[in-house]
Formats: C-alpha cells, structure tokens, sequence
C-alpha cells in the first residue's frame, strides 16, 4: 500500500509539472478530511476509505482537478460510475495510445481488486458534491441547443441521462472535460472498441459534430441545471 501511494503521489507530481499554468501539486492522501466523509451511507466505510486514494486526484470533494486532467466526479451516478471503473479496469477505457488522460485513470482502476470495493467507492462518489466548475470554453449558446437536439433521445432534455440506455447526466461537469471526451470518441479513442458496444452506441453521433460544434453543444449543457 506504500509503494502503491508513493507511486501514485509521484505520477501527481509529474502529471503536475507537466503542466505550464498550474503549480506543481502536493496533495497526498491525507486523513484529515476524514470526519467530513464520515456521514457516507456506504457500508463499513469501505467506500470512504478507498476514495482517500481517489481524491489526491478527483479532489476531497470530487471536484477533479484540471491541472492534471482529473474530471468532477461528485454526485455521477453509482451505476456510471461503477461502469467506468470496471471499463478502466478491464482495458476497453483508457488503452489507447493517444489516450494520455486515460492512461493516467486506468492503474487506478486496477488497483481496485474487489467488486465490493467498486461497489462501495461508486457509492461514495454518487453521494459526494462539489461546487459547479468553472467554466472554460467559449462557443455559441444557441446554436449548442440546436445541436443538442441530437443528444435528448439519451441524455434527456434535462440533460440528467438516462440509466436504461447507460447515458450519464451531463449537467455540472467540467466542460473542458465533456469536450475532451466528445473528441475522444470521435477520434476512436474512446468508444471504438467492439467489447465496449455501450461506448459505441455514443461514437456516431460525434462523427457528425465539427469542433466547434462540440465546443457549442458543451457550452449549451453548461447551462443546464
Ligand atoms: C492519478 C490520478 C487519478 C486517481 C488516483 C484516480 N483517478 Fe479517476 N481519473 C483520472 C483522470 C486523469 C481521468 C480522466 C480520464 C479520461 O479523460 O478519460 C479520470 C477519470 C475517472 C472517471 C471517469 C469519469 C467519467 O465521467 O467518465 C471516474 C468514474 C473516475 N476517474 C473515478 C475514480 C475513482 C473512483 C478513483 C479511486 C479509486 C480514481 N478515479 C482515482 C485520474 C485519477
Ligand atoms: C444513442 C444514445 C446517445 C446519444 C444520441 C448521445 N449519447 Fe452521449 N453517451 C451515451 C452513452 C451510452 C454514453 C456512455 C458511453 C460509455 O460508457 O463510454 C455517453 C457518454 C457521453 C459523454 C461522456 C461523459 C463522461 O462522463 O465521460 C459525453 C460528453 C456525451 N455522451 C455527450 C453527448 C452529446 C453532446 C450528445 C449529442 C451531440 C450525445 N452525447 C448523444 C449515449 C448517447
């Protein structure tokens, strides 16, 4: 468990200085928000004590940290959650080559041994919450909303998702985030995998979308509460 924390605190580091914007981070796992996750309604706190591991990138909070491409994760479905966890774990989520963000993500997921754990850590995530991030892309609104007519059938005109098809709520994401993933499945990184056929029922509409079109439809969601 050192080794695996050393290890983890190190590809912080790198990921960090990887960066030109940021500081380099210095998070590690600590306790010592410990008493504020000690309301988790998951069993024998299993969940709250693997999100320790968690949080030196998602954040104590789950509200990710950018500098080093880690998404808000606060209050994402349990079920979504666990689906990706199980996708990182299994290879058909964060293997491509190009699939820097991914790559990082992945180790994680494997660390996770059990199937109570990802049950428990899931769990955890859903009933966490973070502020809105901040937003950082700029597009157009309206055209964003003609465009997400092509996503209600999915995610709902609410944008919440819809569990029966496995779409996930995409309102109070981190924008920079949806648009990397809007790319990702465009590009095959994410998506293209014939082992992952809920990834892709997601990839074709992206094949439609220009640039700035995703820049646009993610600019709408944004606005979505
Ligand atoms: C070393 C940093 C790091 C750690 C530790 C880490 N993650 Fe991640 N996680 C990431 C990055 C980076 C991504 C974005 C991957 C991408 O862009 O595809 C990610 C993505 C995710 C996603 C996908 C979100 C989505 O909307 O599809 C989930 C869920 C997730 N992490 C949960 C966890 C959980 C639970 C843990 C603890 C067991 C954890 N992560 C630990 C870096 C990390
Ligand atoms: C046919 C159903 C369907 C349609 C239409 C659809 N989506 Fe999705 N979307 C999904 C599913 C299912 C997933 C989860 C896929 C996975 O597990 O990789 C997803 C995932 C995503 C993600 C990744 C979220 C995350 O947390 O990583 C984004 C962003 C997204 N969709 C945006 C859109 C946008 C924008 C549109 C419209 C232009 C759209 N989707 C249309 C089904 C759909």
């Amino acid at each position: 468990m050192i080794r695996l924390l050393l290890c983890l605190v190190s590809v912080v580091h790198v990921a960090a200085t990887d960066t030109t914007t940021n500081k380099p981070t210095t998070s590690k796992p600590t306790t010592k928000n410990k008493q504020a996750h000690s309301k988790s309604s998951t069993k024998d706190g299993l969940g709250r004590t693997t999100y320790d591991f968690c949080a030196v990138c998602h954040g104590e909070t789950g509200e990710g940290k950018p500098n080093i491409g880690a998404p808000q994760i606060a209050s994402l479905s349990s079920w979504y959650v666990k689906e990706q966890l199980l996708k990182f774990r299994s290879g058909v989520r964060g293997t491509h080559p190009r699939d820097v963000a991914g790559m990082r993500m992945r180790p994680m997921a494997r660390y996770l041994q059990s199937d109570a754990q990802i049950d428990a850590v899931s769990e955890y995530v859903a009933q966490l919450r973070s502020a809105r991030p901040a937003t950082t892309l700029t597009g157009s609104w309206v055209k964003g909303q003609v465009k997400y007519q092509l996503c209600m059938a999915c995610h709902g005109a609410d944008g919440k998702g819809n569990e029966a098809l496995k779409a996930p709520s995409l309102v109070g994401r981190s924008d920079w985030y949806l648009l990397l993933q809007l790319q990702n499945y465009k590009t095959g990184v994410r998506g293209a995998s014939l082992d992952d056929p809920v990834g892709m029922s997601m990839r074709p509409i992206t094949l439609t979308l220009s640039e700035q079109d995703m820049k646009d439809v993610v600019v709408y969601i944004s606005g979505l509460r």
